[in-house]
This record gives C-alpha cells, sequence and structure tokens, in this order.
C-alpha cells in the first residue's frame, strides 16, 4: 500500500489512502461529497469539473490525485456560501446566467480564477477566457454579461 496522498481541499487538510492516478475529480465527489465539479465529457475537454489548484482554474477529471499532492484546491464549495456568494457567484444570480446550469461550475471557476488575475478585462479577454468551457444550451450571452457584471 502507497502513503496517502495528502493536500488542501476547501482549506481543510486531507489525507487520502488512493493510488496516485486517481482522478481528481473522483475524489472530490466520491470520498469528499463535493459534487460542484461535474463530470461532463472525462476528457479535459468540456470544461464542467473545473477546479482551481493554487488559485488557478484545472479540469479535475484528467488531472491525478498524486499531482496535487501537497497543493491547495477550491471547488465552487469553497469559492463562496449560499450566505456569502463570490462577487461572481452573485453576478450569475443577477444576470440568471443558467440554463440548465451544468456547466455553471467551470463557467464560474474559471471566471474567478481569471477575473483574480485580470480585474478589468475587456468583453474580448472575457470571452477569450471562458473560449473552452462549453455551454450546450447556449446561454452564453448571459454568462460574459455575468462575468462582466463581476468585474464592474
Ligand atoms: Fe472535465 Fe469535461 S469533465 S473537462
Amino acid at each position: 500500500m502507497s502513503e496517502p496522498v495528502s493536500l488542501i481541499v476547501n482549506g481543510m487538510m486531507h489525507a487520502f489512502p488512493l493510488p496516485r492516478e486517481t482522478p481528481l475529480l473522483y475524489v472530490l465527489r466520491n470520498d469528499l461529497g463535493l459534487n460542484g465539479p461535474k463530470f461532463g465529457c472525462g476528457l479535459g475537454e468540456c470544461g464542467a469539473c473545473t477546479v482551481l489548484v493554487d488559485g488557478l482554474a484545472a479540469r479535475a477529471c484528467v488531472l491525478k490525485l498524486g499531482s496535487v499532492a501537497g497543493r491547495s484546491v477550491t471547488t465552487l464549495e469553497g469559492l463562496g456560501t449560499l450566505e456569502r456568494p463570490h462577487p461572481v457567484q452573485r453576478a450569475f444570480i443577477a444576470e440568471q446566467a443558467a440554463q440548465c446550469g451544468y456547466c455553471l461550475n467551470g463557467m464560474i471557476m474559471t471566471a474567478a480564477s481569471f477575473l483574480a488575475r485580470h480585474p478589468d478585462p475587456s468583453l474580448d479577454e472575457v470571452r477569450e477566457a471562458l473560449r473552452y468551457n462549453l455551454c450546450r444550451c447556449g446561454t452564453h450571452v448571459e454568462i460574459l454579461r455575468a462575468v462582466m457584471r463581476a468585474a464592474a
């Protein structure tokens, strides 16, 4: 049996006695019950599973548990709460930027990571930042509006 893998998730240290190759998304959802990150394509292409690793957006379905050992992972649950939503979450609610909602985790986590580094973006920069997050409902206009609202 290999050593447990330790990492910080939403501010709390956890140790997982699991193979290092286990996808981070499975650990978050199955072992910690954090269902913010979604399983979409499982191939790193849709963005539904996005989390922050040391503050940067990353796709949890293709990240191996061992690759985040000792690092800090933030999920949607760690970004804000019902009582104190993150500004990006507030803006998504204000703009009603959801249809089915499946992509929203990825949209919000990617936007939060992007805005932390680019607090005053142009609409084109936001569009580029979210380019690889897919929404099958076509809610892109509202999503872009929400991110611009969060930046304002
Ligand atoms: Fe991870 Fe699609 S589920 S990118």
